[in-house]
């Protein structure tokens, strides 16, 4: 990712901070006791994923960049603002709909354990990997719901991640591309199996509400590894579509 690039990015952030994707209000705010029980344990997971100060992430941005790249640790700041805000809004529509929040979970605490352990490639690899699986998730969300309201939220935080997937994978994809091409054919088949992993374990976990969106396993685990194809393996699926 060249200084171009970055400089497109920035400027997307930065137009999204001064101008955020809001849900507007006048929609209807009806969640039924049947959706707030089927949804209350799922989102407040989710709710706690978004939560983060990412103190360790911008630490390692700064450490990467070393005052070389202002515009990569003013990007990840602001994505940062940017999960901090879904976070904001998830926990205000629980409180309207009195869903109790989490203040912890055994999922979020490894996700949080396995991002410490490295520098910036290692974190964004873990983070995009949550990232992909939860634009799935918020989709299926959006779909066992009639409440207005929480379908625009989802749509909301989708539209916002699709942003970061887009640029992680970008970054990821330059970041790996400095590697040797031995090293690259260990760690690219290590992350698919850890996000395939993740996204079993998501299914396990959030089961309820991916069911009643008409997900089976099966089906999850194919839609979470297509969005997972599309942008970090651009170049297979450019092959298959060349192939077809
Ligand atoms: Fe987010
Ligand atoms: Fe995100």
């Amino acid at each position: 990712m060249g200084p171009g690039e970055l400089e497109i990015w920035l400027n997307h952030f930065e137009h999204h901070a001064r101008h955020p994707r809001d849900v507007p209000h006048g929609l209807s705010d009806m969640l039924s006791s049947d959706e707030r029980e089927l949804i209350a344990s799922s989102i407040a997971t989710f709710q706690l994923g978004e939560q983060s100060e990412g103190r360790t992430l911008l630490r390692a941005a700064e450490r990467f960049a070393a005052g070389q790249a202002p515009r990569l640790v003013r990007i990840i700041e602001l994505l940062i603002r940017e999960e901090q805000r879904h976070a904001a809004r998830l926990r205000v529509f629980m409180r309207d709909h009195r869903i109790p929040l989490k203040r912890s979970d055994w999922t979020d605490r490894i996700f949080r354990l396995v991002r410490r352990l490295a520098g910036l490639r290692f974190y964004v690899g873990v983070l995009i990997c949550a990232e992909l699986i939860g634009n799935v998730y918020y989709r299926a969300l959006e779909s066992v719901t009639d409440c207005e309201r929480l379908q625009v939220l989802c749509r909301t935080i989708v539209s916002d991640e699709l942003a970061h997937v887009g640029f992680e994978s970008q970054l990821l994809l330059t970041l790996q591309a400095g590697r040797a091409a031995r090293l690259r054919a260990l760690t690219g088949p290590a992350h698919r199996l850890f996000f395939a992993t993740t996204a079993a374990v998501v299914w396990l976990t959030h089961r309820s509400v991916l069911r009643r969106a008409g997900h089976s396993g099966r089906s999850f685990l194919r839609s979470c590894l297509v969005q997972y194809a599309f942008y970090l393996e651009p170049t297979r699926v450019l092959a298959r579509l060349s192939s077809a």
